[in-house]
């Protein structure tokens, strides 16, 4: 499994073709999207998609969203396309949305961990779709962490997860969105299983009828509870310190920054909040702006691990319309911990 250096190159022809190689051979691959990057394979390969697994330590009962670069990839991937798949393909692709549909019989079941339906996006990023096409396969592609840490959103923190486990990164610089793509079921009526930079209402507007949100999206699954989507029933996210979301007016956080008896206590707040803050703060974008929220949000999770953070007292974001994507990330990185002042 171990390979003895892990290369990065850059998007150029000699990186994407060097992906592209890999891809076809049935290795694993980090590469950018506007999103995170992904830790990408052949999706149709058994091998190859089991090989995702196993380096990144995931569950073997959450599925892979399946990346396309053209919309002819899509028809085989799945038992049919109705009209509302069409539509929002044609209103948000490429871009940060993945769609799911009953599959065909084409896709592996370790591809969708077992499920009858299959993940499928068309990333914006051009070099993710350059390399989709150079290898002429549709690719599985989790985040490219560990299971369990904070998604990644430079090809420095996909090396620092997976130095010696993959044979090569693709550096595609800083990712534009920061956070994973809104996922959508068109199983049935239209229902949102993760929030993304795609809201609900851009969805509803879109599809001219109402797009539910699913309940796990803002609360844990009760026990026995069956998710929808199974990558929202684990602790997701994480730094190694305790997080604290802490629902609160700037002036009673800050007293509770101040207070907190733990010395490696840090704030996670908003640009501009950290002056009167007397113990270290790292800023995640500005408040009430979610997109500068969702870039900077998972660099600084990473960012409190390498200061050695023990406890963190994290500001809330807003929680609806463009801000749930955020919101809910910061919840599962706080492990559903919140603290109202
Ligand atoms: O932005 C993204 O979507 C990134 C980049 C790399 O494209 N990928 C990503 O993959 O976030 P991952 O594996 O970290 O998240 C996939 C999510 C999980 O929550 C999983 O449970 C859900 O999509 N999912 C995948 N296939 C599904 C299916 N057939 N039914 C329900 N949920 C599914
Ligand atoms: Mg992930």
């Amino acid at each position: 499994m171990n390979v003895p250096i892990t290369e990065v190159l850059g998007c150029d022809e000699h990186g994407i073709g060097a992906a592209a190689a890999l891809l076809k051979a049935g290795r694993v691959v980090a590469i950018p999207t506007e999103t995170v990057y992904g830790l990408a394979a052949d999706a149709l390969n058994v091998a190859a998609v089991k090989r995702i697994f196993l380096v990144k330590g995931r569950p073997q009962d959450n599925p892979l969203i399946v990346h396309i670069s053209d919309l002819d990839m899509w028809a085989p991937l799945v038992a049919g396309l109705p009209k509302r798949a069409l539509i929002l393909a044609e209103a948000f692709w490429p871009g940060p949305l993945t769609i799911i549909l009953p599959k065909s019989e084409l896709v592996p079941h370790v591809t969708t961990a077992g499920m009858d339906s299959v993940a499928v996006r068309m990333p914006a990023h051009p070099a993710a779709r350059e390399i989709i096409r150079a290898a002429g396969l549709p690719l599985a592609a989790p985040s490219a962490n560990l299971s369990g840490l904070p998604s990644p959103t430079t090809a420095q923190h996909c090396l620092k997860d997976l130095n010696g486990k993959i044979p090569l990164i693709l550096d595609g610089g800083p990712c534009d969105v920061g956070i994973e793509s809104t996922v959508v079921s068109l199983e049935g009526k239209p229902i949102l299983l993760r929030p993304g930079a795609i809201t609900d209402s851009m969805l509803s507007k879109a599809l001219g009828e109402p797009v539910a949100i699913a309940d796990a999206v803002e609360r844990p699954l009760r026990a026995g509870e069956r998710p929808t989507s199974p990558g929202m029933k684990y602790r997701h996210y994480a730094p190694k310190a305790r997080v604290i979301l802490v629902e609160s007016d700037l002036a009673s956080f800050i007293q509770l920054l101040n207070d907190a008896p733990e010395p490696k206590t840090y704030g996670l707040v908003f640009e501009g909040e950290q002056q009167l803050a007397l113990k270290p703060c790292i800023t995640y974008g500005r408040a009430h702006d979610a997109a500068s929220q969702n870039r900077e949000l998972f660099a600084s999770l990473r960012q409190l691990d390498d200061c050695g953070a023990k406890l963190v007292y994290v500001r809330c974001p807003d929680r609806d319309g463009a801000s749930l994507g955020v919101y809910n990330r910061m919840l599962r990185a706080a492990a559903f911990e919140v603290i109202k002042l």
